[in-house]
């Protein structure tokens, strides 16, 4: 199992703080964003990860985080010119998933869960995890069966079905090359992960996993300022 850290985009919500440098290298209380992205991929058990960065602070990145050697890890490095979606992950990624199985995990989520397990279990197909949110219209939203088959997955949708958010947490078998290149840009331009999944759901190949602990997305200036104080606490109680 390979991994992969999405860590371009273009961080708009959190202009002015994103004006001269990435979202991704941003603090949470005393370490850099995409360390917590990073560390989930380690817990789990994967030492081979590809790095996705936009252009403008690709340099940044290579200075934090160099060759992985310090977290016993391998880093690559791959740019992506412009924000055109989070499936294009696998399109950028193709050389170096070869023919491994892949995780996808976005810069900016932060997980107090170990997915060691649901990692080492995953044998084919794609899994997502799901995390219950007051707010599922913000997010893709499941819905799922009895044995956590996936029924339904759609983006942003104003009458949600359910109130399970996908996580920016994702594993997939090979083909998910293949599928990734096979998708059209939706109306906003973007290569959508949502799309991508339906084709796993399509074969009859989604399931849905769940995230335990805490998870973050630290887009907004309220969830990076709770992040901060998340992490703090954290690190208080140690
Ligand atoms: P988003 O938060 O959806 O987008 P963004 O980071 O550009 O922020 P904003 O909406 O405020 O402009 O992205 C989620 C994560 O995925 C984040 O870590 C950035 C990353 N991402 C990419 O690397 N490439 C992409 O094409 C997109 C859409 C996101």
């Amino acid at each position: 199992m390979k991994g992969i850290i999405l860590a371009g985009g273009a961080g708009t919500r959190l202009h002015p703080l994103t004006k001269v440098t990435s979202k991704q290298l941003l603090p949470i209380y005393n370490k850099p964003m995409i360390f917590y992205p990073l560390q989930t991929l380690i817990d789990a058990g994967i030492r081979e990860i590809l790095i996705i960065i936009a252009p403008d602070h690709a340099g940044d990145f290579l200075k934090l985080l160099g060759s992985g050697k310090e977290f016993g890890c391998k880093f690559s490095y791959e740019i992506q010119d412009k924000p055109e979606g989070l499936a294009q992950a696998f399109v950028i990624g193709e050389n170096f998933i070869g023919d491994d199985d892949v995780t996808l995990i976005l810069g900016d989520n932060l997980f107090d869960d170990d997915f060691s397990q649901a990692v080492k279990e995953f044998k084919t197909g794609a899994r997502v995890f799901a995390k219950q949110v007051k707010d599922p219209e913000r997010f893709g939203v499941v819905t799922f069966d009895e044995n956590h088959k996936v029924i339904s997955i759609v983006e942003k949708p104003k009458e949600p079905k359910s109130n399970y958010a996908v996580t920016g947490l994702y594993v997939y078998d090979n083909s998910v090359v293949a599928k990734a290149k096979s998708l059209q840009p939706s109306a906003r331009g973007e290569l959508e992960i949502t799309d991508l999944n339906n084709v796993y759901l399509q074969e009859g190949k989604l399931d849905v996993a769940f995230v335990n602990g805490q998870w973050l997305d630290t887009g907004t200036f309220e969830s990076l300022f709770e992040a901060a104080a998340f992490a703090r606490d954290k690190i208080l109680k140690q």
